[in-house]
């Protein structure tokens, strides 16, 4: 969503790893980026200019004096319209010549003409990385606002393993949307939860719901993204971990209970997205229960309400709760809102098929009785959506914001 209708730049610098950058360009290009690309001269050696030009459907220039024209200035019109620069792969050469003010290509001159963020990917040899003419120059590249990924851990061209790969294009896709997303959640720390609690009743049953943890994910998707440092407490889920997020899994709801409280201090923000079972077996069989034994005397206990705890402890965090119903939607949340003594709350229509959807429908309460509401939105756009609502009411709170 974030790189949709943007302008991307690739610039291609010489490695094996050139051709995975085409990868990236066709990906971008599916993803409805605008994508140019610029190749260094040995970079066209690896792979050709008529690879990145088909595959972006602009021309792919090297050279600094060509194309010039009245109205065409390659170097500046390109660094211009760019809304980010990505280099993939970086060299150290690459690397050494922007942290030197060096500018004596196409792709050298256009970074430093550019003012939109510059993403570097490095790709080389372990010792070509370590070496701390190298490292020095990241440095200085990082302390003047550039961007940089670490490269991954594998087997390298030259044979050799170690640290010098170019990571997965999913990875350089998360850095491209983090430099171009906001940093309004810079400095806040944020507690989210997410998934369906299992309250077990045997070694091999247990009580669960249909969430699929895919909202919860989005929102410390979205929150890293947009640059809060993230703890996301999760219920299983079949969802990998978002980049940047520090995952903490649990099974049951006295452990999400426990991992929250144990966070609760020290966060400025909770999100309490997951679907906390409301009832668990009031006493575990350590045996498998025999089917034609038991069964009927299951009794159920109430799991403690961690949202109402922290409604309870809270001092400067903003709370945000959900609340998912069949009926009576609005009453409900706003009856919810103030009996958990929360900031905000994000009301779910389940009879509109939201479990395991990627859309979902929402309302967002605060408690000045302000109301917006959302039909059929993704749910990458509603974590968006929810996080704009909080950061607002999080910036009133803290008199940052009228
Ligand atoms: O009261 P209700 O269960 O509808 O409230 C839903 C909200 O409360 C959600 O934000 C959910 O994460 C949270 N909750 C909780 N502990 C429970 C049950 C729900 O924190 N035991």
């Amino acid at each position: 969503m974030v790189l949709k209708n943007k302008n991307i730049l690739i610039g291609v610098t010489v490695g094996i790893a050139a051709y995975k950058a085409a990868e990236l360009v066709s990906t971008l290009r599916k993803m409805n980026a605008n994508v140019r690309v610029i190749m260094t001269k040995s970079a066209a050696e690896f792979v050709t200019p008529v690879t990145f030009q088909t595959l972006s459907g602009f021309p792919v220039r090297h050279e600094l004096f060509t194309d010039w024209s009245k109205n065409f200035i390659p170097h500046i019109e390109n660094a211009l319209w760019a809304d980010a620069v990505a280099i993939v792969p970086a060299t150290a050469n690459i690397i050494g010549k922007i942290a030197h003010g060096i500018a004596d290509d196409l792709l050298s001159t256009t970074i430093m003409a550019c003012e939109a963020p510059v993403l570097f990917a490095p790709a080389m040899n372990e010792r070509m990385f370590k070496n701390p003419i190298v490292q020095r120059n990241i440095r200085t590249l990082k302390d003047l606002g550039y961007y940089f990924i670490e490269p991954a851990e594998g087997r390298l061209a030259c044979g050799e393993v170690g640290k010098g790969r170019l990571p997965e294009i999913d990875t350089i896709l998360w850095h491209l949307e983090y430099v171009l997303s906001k940093k309004d959640f810079a400095g806040i720390r944020v507690l989210v939860t997410a998934g369906g609690t299992r309250e077990p009743i045997d070694p091999v049953r247990f009580i669960s719901n249909r969430s699929s943890g895919k909202m919860g994910y989005e929102l410390a998707e979205a929150l890293s993204k947009r640059g809060a440092e993230v703890v996301l407490i999760s219920a299983p889920t079949e969802l990998e971990a978002p980049y940047g997020v520090e995952l903490v899994k649990v099974e049951t709801a006295q452990e999400m209970y426990k991992a929250c409280m144990e966070r609760f201090d020290g966060v400025n923000m909770v999100i309490m997205c997951a679907a906390v079972a409301d009832f668990e077996p009031a006493d575990y069989s350590r045996e498998k229960i025999k089917k034609d034994s038991g069964f009927e005397n299951i009794k159920l206990k109430r799991t403690p309400d961690i949202l109402s705890e922290m409604g309870r402890l809270k001092s400067q965090q903003f709370i945000i709760g959900f609340c998912a119903e069949s009926q009576n939607l609005e009453e409900n949340a706003e009856r919810k809102l103030k009996e958990k003594n929360l900031d905000l709350i994000v009301a779910n229509d389940i009879t509109k098929n939201i479990f395991g959807s990627d859309t979902t429908s929402i309302i967002i309460l605060d408690a000045s009785n302000n109301k917006l509401k959302y039909d059929g939105v993704s749910k990458k756009e509603a974590a968006h959506i929810i996080l704009d609502a909080a950061v607002k009411g999080y910036r009133r709170r803290m008199g940052l914001e009228a």
